[in-house]
């Protein structure tokens, strides 16, 4: 009997942990769809304390005006900044990514992919610029 019982525990705790993804999925299912993340609302607040003090208009270091989206999207003179859809190719997400573990870095080995003067996100910062990215970046 006692055996039986160890069995029925073990195959039960086998069961749970392999089922254990599908919770997870469900859950994120319940949750529904993210909350569209769009520039006017929630990216060029983040974008012109960040970026556009430099990249404006009026002053386009490198050509690039990061204050409306038309610019955001265009980029450089020589190469575009966002890759609508895929925000791993972007090359925004990777700079400020670089930037935020540059600042953490305290030995400053890390390179950042931007010479000084920018201030590094904070992790939210950067993941509304991915889902931004990832939606479409509209
Ligand atoms: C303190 C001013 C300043 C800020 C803030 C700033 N930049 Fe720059 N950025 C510059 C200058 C200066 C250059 C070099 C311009 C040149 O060589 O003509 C540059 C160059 C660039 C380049 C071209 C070089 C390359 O790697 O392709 C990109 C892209 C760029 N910046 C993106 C950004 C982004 C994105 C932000 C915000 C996260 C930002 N910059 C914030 C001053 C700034």
């Amino acid at each position: 009997m006692k055996t039986n019982r160890v069995i029925l525990a073990a195959i039960a705790t086998g069961f749970l942990t392999a089922i254990q993804p599908l919770f997870g999925a469900a859950q994120a299912a319940a949750q529904g769809d993210p909350k569209p993340v769009t520039y006017a609302n929630d990216v060029k607040p983040i974008l012109d304390a960040t970026c556009a003090t430099c990249h404006n208009a009026g002053k386009p270091k490198a050509g690039l005006q990061m204050d409306s989206l038309e610019g955001v999207l265009k980029g450089t003179k020589k190469r575009q900044l966002v890759a609508p859809g895929k925000s791993a190719d972007s090359r925004l997400v990777q700079l400020v990514e670089s930037v935020a573990a540059a600042a953490k870095d305290p030995d400053g080995q890390t390179r950042a992919l931007h010479k000084k003067g920018v201030k590094p996100l904070t992790p939210e910062q950067i993941s509304q610029l991915k889902a931004w990215i990832d939606q479409g970046a509209k």
